[in-house]
């Protein structure tokens, strides 16, 4: 039974995995191996605590690992004694973060054969995003099996020269995940979103991304307080990256904002639902740019390059930089003209169908012959019929989808319930 040895070390990674560790598991026809970098401690736990996965190996790099040559270093020397130990006949990552990338690198130095998930994204600009756009180019180089998540992915893939029987477009695993954590029906946990419940309202913004820390990151606050006072009825939320660099940058000008509501980060149930909840998202990463167009949010994406142009084409993503002006102009146009909100709120999904970790599996089964390869992931196009209904359903259509609605405010309702059965005069 072939071993797979499956790294990750992030939130986004550990997302966009969870899926596939639980689908490999599922098959019984692979061995499988979790080991985690934990670059991110917190925020990594957050999630396999969620999707109940519990890792074989804990490299627990985050202490005293604060820089990327840290992070680098320590992902190659703690990988190398596993890769010795339980002799793997491939390693499975995903993405581009620096765990990604050096994982993929000690299991080069092994001679171990690498599958890297979300294979083929580019921006082709070295330093946006940075350091990931070359993190994700190194671990094309060093992979043997690509798992692209859309077609783009794969013809960026093939513009390299990479061999296109090595290449399977699979769709990309965050929409599992996505619908998963909505299956389970899960409450939320954090108190804080009790203050945005009934919102008419609600602003989601996130920002990590290093090429925005120091002066673009303080334009992002300035332009979100300025967006926060300009429609005192709508509520800000914004759950905060552990990293003290995007806090001391980001959160300053948002301080005695009464409808600004800031958080730890949220774990992934909470998001699920407050990405459901919104009625725009601001944001710079990647994984939010995926979900938010498959539950019809529109999406700001504060960078001046995507690697993900899919949800663009279709019109549910815009690309508004970091300019405080065009934030605020951008984000204002579509909470004031009913019309241009409407045409970019639309439930698209060129990212994924919720299949793709069967998808990956099978990718997997197919390189080590056990089974047939599987069907590429094409992306669904909206038909004439149905942006004719679209278009017809709009007027006066709610900003949260009815079904959505329905999960929030139920999951509220059993976390109260749950809350008022466990206090001490119960
Ligand atoms: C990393 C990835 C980035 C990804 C992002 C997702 C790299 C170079 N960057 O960026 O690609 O988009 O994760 O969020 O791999 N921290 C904690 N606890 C946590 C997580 C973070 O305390 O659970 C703090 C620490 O101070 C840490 C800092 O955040 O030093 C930054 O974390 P790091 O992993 O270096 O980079 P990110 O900017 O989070
Ligand atoms: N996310 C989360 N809690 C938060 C913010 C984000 O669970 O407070 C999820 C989000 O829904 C998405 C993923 O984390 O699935 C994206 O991670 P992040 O933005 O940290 O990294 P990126 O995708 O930019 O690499």
């Amino acid at each position: 039974m072939p071993r797979i040895l499956v790294v990750y070390g992030t939130r986004p990674e550990a997302i966009k995995l969870a899926p596939v560790v639980t689908a490999l598991r599922r098959t019984h026809c692979f061995e499988t191996v979790v080991a985690v970098t934990a670059q991110h401690r917190l925020m990594l736990d957050q999630v396999n605590e969620i999707f109940g996965i519990r890792p074989d190996h804990d490299l627990d790099l985050l202490r005293d690992r604060p820089n990327l040559t840290g992070i680098t270093a320590g992902t190659i020397e703690g990988i190398e004694p596993l890769l010795a130990k339980h002799k793997p006949d491939m390693m499975l990552v995903q993405g581009d973060t620096t765990t990604v990338f050096a994982a993929a690198l000690a299991a080069f130095y092994a001679q171990v054969p690498v599958a890297h998930l979300e294979a083929g994204l580019r921006t082709s600009h070295r330093y946006d995003p940075y350091p990931e756009e070359i993190n994700r180019r190194l671990a094309t180089v060093l992979a043997s099996l690509h798992l692209a998540p859309t077609s783009n992915a794969r013809r960026n893939l093939e513009h390299e020269g990479v061999d296109p029987a090595s290449i399977h477009v699979t769709g990309n695993t965050v929409i599992d995940a996505l619908l998963q954590v909505h299956g389970m029906h899960l409450p939320t946990t954090e108190p804080a979103l009790d203050r945005i419940g009934g919102a008419e309202r609600l602003i989601l913004v996130t920002s990590h991304r290093r090429e925005n820390w120091g002066a673009p990151m303080e334009r992002i606050g300035r332009a979100v307080a300025r967006l926060a006072r300009r429609y005192p009825q709508a509520k800000v939320l914004l759950p905060a990256h552990l990293n003290p660099i995007v806090r001391e940058s980001l959160l300053p000008p948002l301080e005695g904002l009464d409808n600004v509501v800031v958080t730890a980060p949220l774990d992934y149930v909470d998001m699920a639902h407050a990405v459901a909840a919104s009625t725009i998202v601001l944001t710079d990463s990647g994984g939010v740019q995926e979900e938010a167009p498959s539950l019809g949010k529109p999406v700001l994406v504060l960078r001046e390059t995507t690697e993900r142009p899919e949800a663009v084409e279709a019109g549910t993503v815009a690309l508004v930089g970091t300019d405080e002006d065009r934030i605020v102009d951008t984000a204002s146009e579509l909470l004031d003209e009913p019309d241009r909100y409407f045409e970019m709120a639309r439930a698209v999904n060129p990212y994924g169908d919720g299949r793709a970790a069967d998808r990956v599996v099978a990718a997997l089964g197919a390189h080590f012959g056990l089974r047939e390869p599987p069907e590429e992931f094409i992306a669904p196009v909206e038909t004439e019929a149905e942006a004719e209904s679209r278009r017809h359903r709009r007027a006066g259509a709610p900003a949260m989808h009815p079904a959505l609605a329905h999960l929030w405010w139920g999951a509220r309702e059993q976390r109260q319930q749950r809350t008022a059965a466990n206090s001490p005069q119960n």
